[in-house]
């Protein structure tokens, strides 16, 4: 199951990316929000990170105007690896170094159908599970303390 969920700015970038996961038959959780009305990105960020960092969803997405607010957010929930992708390659990478469990991206900053590629890129990209990636990433969950 994938969690996505997005403040104001980022209202049609989250339709059009859960119209695309309704094509390809994935399942998904809508944490918000469901309309133009301003709020706080933190909010939405935390539902996501906690639904992933439970196991309750296996990987979230997150979109806000930068994408950087969802980000740092996220990253603040223990468990989580949040990274905010503007482009193919990262999102690939961030898969296969840094077995990010969470997307951040900037509905200001790319369009939806660059979203939707970055966002494929994502879910279909196993951790490479190489040894020297799984050393880092347990480095960087020593930091949570
Ligand atoms: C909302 O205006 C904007 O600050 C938010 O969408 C995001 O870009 C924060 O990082």
């Amino acid at each position: 199951m994938i969690a996505i969920a997005c403040d104001h700015a980022a209202l049609d970038m989250k339709k059009s990316l859960m119209e695309s996961f309704e094509k390809k038959d994935y399942t998904f959780k809508d944490f918000g929000c469901y309309d133009n009305k301003s709020v706080d990105y933190p909010d939405y960020a935390a539902a996501v990170a906690k639904s992933v960092a439970s196991g309750e969803c296996e990987k979230g997405i997150l979109i806000c105007g930068t994408g950087i607010g969802m980000s740092m957010a996220a990253n603040k929930v223990k468990g989580i690896r949040c990274a905010l992708c503007g482009d193919v390659f990262s999102a690939k990478a961030t898969r296969e170094h840094n077995d990010a469990n969470v997307l951040a991206m900037g509905a200001r900053v790319i369009g939806v159908g660059l979203a939707e590629m970055i966002t494929d890129a994502f879910l279909s990209t196993p951790f490479s599970g190489e040894k020297r990636h799984q050393n880092r990433i347990d480095k960087i969950t020593a930091l949570e303390g």
